[in-house]
């Protein structure tokens, strides 16, 4: 089965609560539960930090863990060049996750330093991002899966 671990970085764990204008009015658990409900042939896994470090760490060991990461590193995709190394360090396929077209904000959001990274990204979609991009891993071969005979 492909395994999926989503990271979410700082503030996400308010999405629900915060800036609904921008980020929607669904908290980040409950939408989870309906990914994994439309998604049962993925093991998706979640897991939420406002650190810097504590991403890194997250980052490197799903990174050899799970076949592919979806992040959305928030505020530090404008700005954490070590969250940049480690995704570009491991062998996990990440896919870059924003909420909000981040090209029509404030210009310090502009820049995604992961970008470089991942093998794809998707911002503007809303949540909706997330699942897009767990339909393109579901399209994907599942790699441990034995070759036919
Ligand atoms: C975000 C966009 C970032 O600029 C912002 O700091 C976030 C969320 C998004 O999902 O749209 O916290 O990554």
């Amino acid at each position: 089965m492909i395994s999926v671990h989503i990271i979410n970085g700082p503030n996400l764990n308010l999405l629900g609560k915060r800036e609904v204008d921008v980020y929607g009015d669904r908290s980040f658990d409950s939408f989870l539960i309906d990914l994994q409900n439309n998604f049962p042939g993925l093991s998706i896994t979640y897991a939420q930090s406002n650190v810097e470090g504590e991403l890194v760490t997250m980052i490197q060991e799903a990174g050899y863990q799970s076949d592919f990461i979806v992040l959305n590193a928030a505020a530090y995709s404008h700005t954490s060049i070590a969250i940049a190394d480690a995704v570009a360090a491991v062998p996990a396929r990440t896919i870059g996750v924003h909420i909000s077209n981040i090209y029509q904000r404030e210009k310090e959001r502009h820049i995604d330093l992961l970008a470089k990274s991942c093998e794809a990204c998707l911002f503007g979609f809303g949540l909706e991002g997330y699942r897009l991009a767990l339909e393109f891993i579901r399209s994907q071969p599942d790699s441990s899966a034995s070759p036919d005979r």
